[in-house]
């Protein structure tokens, strides 16, 4: 039974963390390992723009760095660094694609206005068809008789 509640409290107070002075959207995101650990995260943006980092794959690299590859939830939440209060705020492409990486078809997404205000979705229907490690898999094309 995932605590979805406990998991929106802590991406909402890891928005506190987030290192936004470009953008001022700050995103704090927290993955539930099936193991039962919590691994957080906040964006962290960079005056070159592009190396910055959203709180969603900060979050799932500390967890990889930590030896964790198996994830069951992550609750995102994310809005102006200022906003009294928050929409919905989905992930982006890229940090669907790492959770594709990792995570299977039925793992929750769980976007945070609140503790109690959230919306689930799983990541296949956040991500229909994606491409994933299954499809490097070597595959015999043909036979020769
Ligand atoms: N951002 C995230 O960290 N996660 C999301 O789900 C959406 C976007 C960050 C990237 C950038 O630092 C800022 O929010 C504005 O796009």
């Amino acid at each position: 039974m995932i605590d979805r509640e406990g998991l929106c409290k802590r991406a909402l107070e890891m928005r506190a963390r987030a290192y936004v002075p470009y953008s001022h959207f700050a995103v704090g995101a927290a993955l539930l390992c099936k193991d039962g650990s919590i691994y957080t995260g906040c964006n962290i943006e960079n005056a070159a723009y592009t190396p910055s980092n959203c709180a969603e794959r900060t979050a799932f690299f500390h967890a990889v760095g930590d030896g964790k590859r198996e994830f069951a939830a992550i609750a995102i939440a994310g809005g102006n660094e200022t906003a009294e209060s928050l929409d919905y705020c989905a992930p982006c492409g890229v940090c669907r694609q790492v959770m594709r990486e990792f995570c299977g078809a039925s793992f929750e997404v769980i976007l945070a206005k609140t503790q109690k205000d959230y919306r689930v979705f799983t990541l296949e229907e956040l991500l229909p068809m994606g491409f994933g490690p299954e499809n490097l898999e070597k595959k015999m094309l043909y036979k020769a008789d």
